[in-house]
C-alpha cells in the first residue's frame, strides 16, 4: 500500500524530472536490524524480503525500467553454514509467495551470478520464475545472486579469450562493447542511480564495470526499513544532480 507521503513523494517526482532508466540497489543491513531487536540474523533477512517486495512495487509505480538488486554475493558464501542455508530457503520462499504476482505484475525476472553453486530446489525455483515471467515488459527486475563483479569481469575476458583463439574475434576488436556484452546485464542500460542501505560507503564488488557514471545514494535506514518513501526521496535527490559524464556544461 502506497502511504499517502510515499503517493506525495511519487507525485513530486514525476513532474520533477526524468526517472532514473535502471535503479540497482546494495540491500544491506538485515542483520543489523535484527540485532537491534535481539532476533536472530535469518529473521533480519525475513525483513529484507518484505522490503524487496515493497521497493519492486514502487519501482513499477515510478516507472523505472530496470531494477538490480544485490541479493547475495559471492563473498557471502563465507558466512555461516546457517546463514546461507537460510538465505537460500528465503530465495525460495520469496520465489514461490511471489512469481504469480510479479508475473501479474508483467515483471520479467532475471537471476544474474554463478547459479550453478545454489542448491538444487534453489536453482529449479530460480529457472522457473525466470521462465515464467521471460515474456513480460512492464519492468525488468534482476536479482543478483552468488554474483561477484570481478568474477562477472574475469568470465568476460575468457569468453573473449575463446573467441580470439577460435578466429571468431580479433585482438584489435576487443573494445568496450566486446566485453560490455559478455556481461550478465548485456542487455541492460547502465544503471542511473546505485542506492547503498545501512549508511555503508563501499561498492562490495558489485557492477564495477557498469556503474561508471552511475549517480551514488546512501541511505542511513536498514534494507528492512527501506521502501516506497526511501526510493523515492533518493529518485528525487537522484533528479538534482548535473550528471556531466566528464564534459562542460553547455
Ligand atoms: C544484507 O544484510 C543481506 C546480505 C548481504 C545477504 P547483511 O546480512 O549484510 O546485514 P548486516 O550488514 O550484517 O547488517
Ligand atoms: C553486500 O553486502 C552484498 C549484498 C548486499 C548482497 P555485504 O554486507 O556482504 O558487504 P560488506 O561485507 O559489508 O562489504
Ligand atoms: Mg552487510
Amino acid at each position: 500500500m502506497t502511504s499517502p507521503a510515499a503517493a506525495d513523494l511519487l507525485a513530486k517526482l514525476r513532474v520533477h524530472g526524468a526517472v532514473p532508466r535502471h535503479v540497482a540497489i546494495i540491500m544491506d543491513g538485515n542483520g543489523r536490524w535484527a540485532r537491534e531487536r535481539m532476533l536472530p540474523r535469518p529473521l533480519g533477512h525475513r525483513g529484507g524480503m518484505k522490503a524487496v517486495r515493497e521497493v519492486v512495487e514502487g519501482a513499477i509505480e515510478a516507472g523505472v525500467e530496470v531494477l538490480s538488486l544485490f541479493a547475495f554475493s559471492q563473498e557471502n558464501w563465507q558466512r555461516p553454514a546457517g546463514e546461507v542455508s537460510a538465505l537460500m530457503s528465503l530465495l525460495e520462499e520469496y520465489i514461490q509467495k511471489e512469481a504469480d504476482e510479479l508475473d501479474e505484475q508483467g515483471v520479467q525476472v532475471r537471476m544474474l551470478g554463478e547459479l550453478d553453486r545454489l542448491t538444487p530446489p534453489a536453482l529449479k525455483a530460480v529457472e522457473r520464475v525466470m521462465a515464467q515471467t521471460a515474456h513480460n515488459t512492464k519492468m525488468r527486475l534482476n536479482l543478483f545472486i552468488s554474483y561477484g563483479s570481478r568474477a562477472e569481469l574475469t568470465r568476460a575476458a575468457r569468453l573473449i579469450a575463446e573467441d580470439v583463439a577460435a578466429g571468431r574475434l580479433t585482438p584489435g576488436q576487443v573494445d568496450e562493447a566486446a566485453i560490455t556484452s559478455r556481461l550478465f546485464t548485456a542487455d541492460c542500460p547502465d544503471p542511473d542511480l546505485l542506492i547503498r542501505t545501512s549508511g555503508e560507503q563501499r561498492i562490495s564488488n558489485f557492477l564495477l564495470w557498469q556503474v561508471a557514471y552511475t549517480e551514488l545514494f546512501i541511505s542511513a535506514v536498514l534494507w528492512p526499513d527501506f521502501g516506497r518513501r526511501e526510493l523515492y526521496e533518493a529518485i528525487l535527490d537522484y533528479q538534482n544532480r548535473d550528471r556531466r559524464f566528464g564534459r562542460v556544461p553547455a
